[in-house]
Order: structure tokens, then C-alpha cells, then sequence
């Protein structure tokens, strides 16, 4: 099943709460949220007093993504604060291993994120242990940027691999995703589409309407 999760860094900081309700009624399936510290990437989002000001505002699951140093640190903190997902970066964590076990631990779904530079070969280890693993289609840091296209092959390698090894881990995908490049993400093996502008910029509803009817027909074509 292919899942689209809006990725609020692209919203409105101002109307948070309706771009939220906006993507939920229109039929998203998680709400990714990009935490930066301005040091593991040159930018600062937002953090844990966000989420949880937000988490009233839908029931949908917080994908979040943390682009930070000590990732380890904020695993519990993120969990208190209403995340469903938690997602930390293997150039970051100083121990993978550590952070997937604290974050299992919380009773949250675990992710691994590889940055466009890192090979798959570097986790192939703990494809097993994680609930997905997030690929980023762009350099960590900034929305509104182009996909960079030999990451669809990184996902295609990793795709080959779970299904080799029968897991059942998921792949995200994160930056720089349209509607005009999605149909290769999801040929590539993804089947979570992080979208930030292509979704918060225009009419939501119908940006992610028109996300939901290419999904439908690439499954259809399954
Ligand atoms: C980069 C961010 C972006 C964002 C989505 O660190 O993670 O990838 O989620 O960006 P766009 O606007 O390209 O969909
Ligand atoms: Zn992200």
C-alpha cells in the first residue's frame, strides 16, 4: 500500500492546525515532521513543544524525522511529545542500534534515514530491525529542492534486498517529490512519499488528491 506523508515544513506555520486538518480530510496517511537543529543540517525548524501543541489536531501518525546531532537524546522526549514514528539519521546516531532498541522500547515505530551521499550498504545490518527506512531524495536541510535521481536506485538496491531477506520493512522517500516525478518513486520500490511544497503550495486538497489518484492507479497496475 502506497502512503503519502505531507511534510508540514512546507505549511503555513501561521494556520498549523488547518493545514493539518486540511491534509487529513483530503486523505494523507502520516504527517511528516522535519525537526532541524541547525547543526547536523544549516537550518532550525521546530521541535518538541510544536508536536505537541499539534498532536490535538489529527489523528493521523507523526512521521517525524529528526535532522539532529545526539539523536538518542531526543528519542524519548519526541515519543511524550505525540510521535508515532521516530526516524534518526545514521550519520547522526553515534549507535544505530541503541536508538532503534530506545525507540521500540517506547512502543514507537523505528526509522533509519540515509542522507544521498551515504551507500545502503552501510545498514544493510539493521534493514531488519527498523520499520522503514527513509531515503532522502535531496541533501538533509531545506525543502523546495530537486530530487536527486541516482537515489531512486539506492531505493531500488534496498527494495531488492527486503524482499530477498522476506522483511517486511517499509521505504520512505524524502525530498524534491512531485507529481511529475512520483511514479518513479513508487517504480523505485517506495512506498511512503514524503511531499512538502508539491503538497502545502496551492490547494491542498487537490495536491493531494491528485498524490492519492496516481497511487490508485500504480496500484492498479500492480
Ligand atoms: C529536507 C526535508 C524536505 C521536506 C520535503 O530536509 O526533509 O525534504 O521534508 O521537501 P519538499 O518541499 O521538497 O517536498
Ligand atoms: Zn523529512
Amino acid at each position: 500500500m502506497y502512503k503519502l506523508a505531507p511534510s508540514i515544513l512546507a505549511a503555513d506555520f501561521s494556520q498549523l492546525g488547518d493545514a493539518l486538518r486540511a491534509v487529513e480530510t483530503a486523505g494523507a496517511h502520516y504527517i511528516h515532521f522535519d525537526v532541524m537543529d541547525g547543526i547536523f543540517v544549516p537550518n532550525i525548524s521546530f521541535g518538541m513543544p510544536v508536536l505537541k501543541s499539534i498532536r490535538k489536531c489529527t489523528s493521523l501518525a507523526f512521521d517525524v524525522h529528526l535532522m539532529i546531532v545526539e539523536p538518542e537524546k531526543y528519542i524519548e522526549p519526541f515519543a511524550e511529545a505525540g510521535a508515532d514514528i521516530i526516524s534518526v539519521h545514521w550519520e547522526a546516531a553515534s549507535n544505530a542500534d541503541h536508538c532503534i532498541k530506545k525507540i521500540k522500547s517506547l512502543g514507537k515505530r523505528a526509522g533509519l534515514v540515509i542522507s544521498p551521499n551515504t551507500p545502503v550498504k552501510d545498514i544493510l545490518p539493521f534493514v531488519g530491525q527498523v520499520d522503514l527506512v527513509l531515503i532522502m531524495s535531496v541533501e538533509p536541510g531545506f525543502g523546495s529542492q530537486k530530487l536527486l535521481p541516482f537515489t531512486l536506485n539506492k531505493a531500488e538496491y534496498l527494495a531488492n534486498y527486503i524482499q530477498q531477506k522476506g522483511f517486511k520493512t517499509e521505504i520512505e522517500m524524502d525530498g524534491g517529490i512531485d507529481m511529475s516525478n512520483v511514479r518513479s518513486v513508487l517504480d523505485s520500490g517506495v512506498n511512503i512519499v514524503v511531499a512538502g511544497t508539491s503538497i502545502f503550495g496551492g490547494d491542498i486538497a487537490k495536491n493531494v488528491q491528485g498524490f492519492l489518484d496516481i497511487f490508485a492507479s500504480c496500484e492498479g497496475a500492480l
